[in-house]
């Protein structure tokens, strides 16, 4: 079997648009959906493209409400490129008997192909081949590349080649009801040299994209020179081309698109850009040729590879890679984008950033940390409006949103459609506070990774305080309890946003929460130590933190409330949850399965899903997942609770696995990592369910809206920190290796203190090897054992006897 394409083999109508979304070819500046180039958007198929963070608002008057969305804008469709014989219809799919098919993703070298036999109505045969690329070396190029064959036929044919702005956002069928036109032409036409051209510019942000695009055949390495006739439409640009085909004599048309827009970085105006660039293009194969290069530098440093007992393990670990790094890469760190919860490869959840961005750094820091600190930097600059959002609440610091678009306000929709029931229902998500914590999260693990103490003390350390201010604020006292808690909260778990017949929203004292707001308040005090004192007297005074202030924040480390059910070891989601009821999780697992969206479910019965103990997935687990067992000992311990992580996490994942309805794609990572220790087959299991989540579309109609890059990012996580046991800590690197009887070997590269390393383990032995460095030597701890690795040393280790 293939480990570096994803293949299929048969067209199916009904998986149109799931494979769509998982042929995505992306630079990290714009990605295109592996739509055919012959096809609108309709129930089989919708082509989409998507420019890194190209956002645009519009009003919509829903359910007797004005609400106001940020979308990720579905740009002018560059593709569309169609085939017509004699007088017949244009070609689709469906309009030709497929006699045999195979569409390709290539992972080593970013091409998307597709080769297909046919026969037509008037029982001619043609065999149709087309290749695609997003330069990942050109990041505004593209190209497309036809072999059209007669195999049993000659005659005449009409080939159209276009750009196409009129279309809409319509890829996510709940968001019918809402507007979805972002785009004005401004400009369209063709060019004395016969390219075709169009600018359009988003009606609220005022994006300007522009693109041009030239078409042209050869045959039998000649270029043919065909009869041209223009079409220009309102929003609309294409040329027809009349060729004949000869039997058996392959025609070849190749389709160069350049785009630009007015975010990008040196440049004058979009369109002259476009038109020039356009120019500069040669053949497909110099572009292919170029972006074979350019991944193959890419997968040099991001490949994991793997022994398993099954070989799709590696395909689909590859596959995830690939899409994470489409959606960010080198191409995207100059861009001001965050990285989004579902690619740029549909329109769900609107491009929005949330905090699933935690799954991703993991990755990055250990394999390009300028793109962990290009993610960073998107959050630092919309840190001015995080204050004003702390400061409108009444708090102090900086309240970064749920959701993040284009200038941070909070892009969480105020109202949401439930499919289920048809209803529209208050979105009140928004009040999952704990993103702050996985800010600050992400840039002190960036931080442990790197070392990089200038971005800590320019950027890193003035997000951490003023989060850390944020969550001071946010917490008050209660005398009765002795203790600080925190109310008016969302934990990860969405489906529990109030208490039942309870008007007020939020929830008490979130475990998650309250454990995180301790975490960042110890380490924005940890990042303080790091700096000089120069820059803390500075950063202080900057941001009005007193001695005072940062003593209460020792104080809230040292008693923050975290509920218990009574009489366990186990962490009580939030205050109250033991006293809602149980679910009939029977009735509702024989008819959904495993994986269900309770919320939508219960609430088209009328019913609510907050009044049960049911989880939408992992939120107090989530502790294990970030921790380890020492790190959440050492956490409550601290706040003086007792805590025997060898009795209590057992008994916590006992707990909440029986109630969890894995309702987000994030929760079976999350369980197979808290297994690792414990149930390394259970926790394989899960592993390969979170694997499949997307490929095979295991939410049931999700992924064609867009992958779940956090559920992509953490299976990698899973390979290489989990079973690997790797953990950056006090300026050292720890390896606590621990393999499931089903992986037998694991092997990447990874970065770590500005030394490029190579490991390689299996059930016994860790290999190391330090590929030369900016950095001098480094601590390893294997198991409890010390190493000192230095520049260009090797080391094999058995671990077991350690
Ligand atoms: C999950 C969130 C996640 C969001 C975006 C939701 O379904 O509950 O945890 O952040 O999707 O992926």
């Amino acid at each position: 079997m293939e480990t570096w394409k994803v293949i299929y083999n048969r067209y199916e109508a009904e998986k149109e648009k799931l494979r769509e979304a998982l042929c995505v070819l992306g630079n990290g500046y714009f990605a295109t959906r592996g739509a055919f180039e012959c096809c609108n958007a309709d129930e089989i198929h919708y082509p989409g493209t998507y420019l890194a963070g190209g956002y645009n608002r519009l009003t919509t008057q829903v359910a007797g409400k004005e609400i106001e969305n940020e979308d990720l804008v579905n740009f002018p469709n560059w593709l569309p490129l169609k085939f017509k014989i004699e007088d017949g219809d244009w070609i689709t799919p469906e309009n030709i008997k497929i006699e045999s098919y195979k569409a390709e993703v290539h992972l080593k070298n970013g091409v998307l192909k597709r080769k297909l036999r046919f026969t037509d109505s008037k029982n001619r045969k043609t065999e149709w081949r087309s290749e695609r690329i997003v330069s990942m070396t050109h990041k505004h190029r593209a190209a497309i590349k036809w072999e059209l064959n007669a195999l049993n036929w000659e005659g005449n044919i009409q080939i159209q080649s276009a750009l196409d702005a009129t279309v809409i956002n319509s890829g996510v069928e709940r968001y019918g009801e809402l507007n979805n036109k972002h785009l004005e032409t401004l400009d369209k036409g063709i060019t004395p040299n016969n390219n075709i051209f169009i600018k359009v510019i988003t009606n609220q942000s005022r994006v300007v994209m522009a693109q041009a695009a030239r078409t042209y055949f050869y045959s039998n390495n000649k270029k043919i020179n065909p009869e041209i006739h223009n079409i220009e439409e309102n929003e609309f640009i294409a040329q027809n081309f009349h060729l004949k085909l000869q039997k058996n004599i392959p025609l070849q048309v190749e389709k160069h698109v350049s785009l630009f827009t007015s975010k990008d970085e040196a440049i004058s105006e979009p369109l002259l850009e476009a038109k020039e660039e356009l120019e500069k293009m040669n053949t497909f194969a110099e572009l292919a040729k170029d972006q074979i290069n350019s991944w193959e530098a890419l997968w040099d440093q991001n490949d994991i590879e793997i022994t398993s007992e099954n070989i799709e393990d590696q395909l689909v670990l590859r596959f995830h890679v690939f899409h994470i790094l489409q959606t960010y890469s080198a191409n995207s760190v100059s861009m001001d984008t965050g990285i989004p919860a579902r690619g740029w490869h549909g329109e769900a959840y609107r491009g929005h950033i949330f905090w699933d961005e935690m799954f991703t750094f993991p990755l990055f820091n250990i394999s390009s940390p300028e793109i962990s600190r290009s993610l960073l930097l998107y959050r630092y600059r919309r840190l001015p409006a995080a204050r004003l959002a702390a400061k409108k609440a009444g708090f102090k610091g900086a309240m970064f949103p749920w959701q993040s678009g284009s200038n941070g306000r909070e892009e969480n929709q105020v109202i949401h459609l439930n499919p289920e029931s048809g209803q529209w229902n208050p979105d009140n998500t928004y009040l999952q506070r704990h993103v702050n914590a996985a800010i600050s999260y992400n840039v002190w693990t960036y931080f442990e990774t790197t070392g990089d103490l200038e971005f800590l003390s320019f950027h890193g350390a003035e997000m951490m305080l003023e989060i850390a201010h944020f969550w001071s604020k946010k917490c008050h006292f209660s005398e009765e309890k002795n203790r600080y808690e925190i109310h008016q909260i969302v934990g990860p778990d969405e489906y529990h946003t109030q208490y039942p017949d309870c008007e007020d929203l939020g929830l008490k004292n979130n475990a998650y929460t309250n454990i995180m707001a301790v975490w960042s308040l110890d380490h924005a005090l940890q990042a303080l130590e790091k700096l000089d004192d120069l820059r803390v007297k500075h950063l202080l005074s900057q941001l009005d933190i007193s001695t005072e202030e940062l003593e209460r924040w020792k104080n809230i480390t040292q008693k923050m409330y975290v509920p218990f059910i009574e009489n366990s070891g186990v962490i009580e989601q939030f205050e109250g949850f033991d006293k809602l009821e149980d679910l009939d999780w029977g009735k509702y697992q024989q008819k959904h399965g495993e994986n269900m969206r309770l919320d939508r479910i219960l609430g088209a019965e009328g019913d609510q899903v907050n009044k049960y103990k049911a989880v939408k997935q992992a939120d107090v687990l989530m502790l294990f997942y970030l921790f380890s067992a020492e790190q959440i000992k050492d956490l409550l311990h601290k706040l003086g609770y007792d805590f025997d992580p060898k009795k209590h996490i057992p008994e916590n994942i006992e707990y909440y696995r029986k109630i969890t309805s894995h309702g987000s794609t994030l929760s079976q990572l999350v369980h197979s990592w808290v297994y690792a220790r414990q149930d390394r087959s259970k926790s394989w299991h899960n592993f390969k369910k979170a694997l499949m989540s997307d490929i095979k579309d295991v939410q049931g109609g999700t992924t064609p809206e867009g992958i779940h890059l956090g559920a992509m990012a953490g299976t990698i996580n899973l390979i290489q920190e989990c079973y690997t046991g790797m953990d950056f800590r006090k300026d050292a690197l720890y390896f606590q290796p621990k393999l499931p009887d089903d992986l037998k070997n694991i092997k990447f590269r990874l970065r770590y203190l500005q030394h490029w390393i190579e490991l390689e383990l299996d059930s016994d032995c860790l290999r190391l090897k330090n590929n030369g460095n900016w950095h001098k030597e480094i601590r390893i701890f294997v198991r409890t054992k010390k190493f000192i690795f230095k520049p260009f040393e090797e080391k094999t280790i058995l671990y077991n006897n350690l």
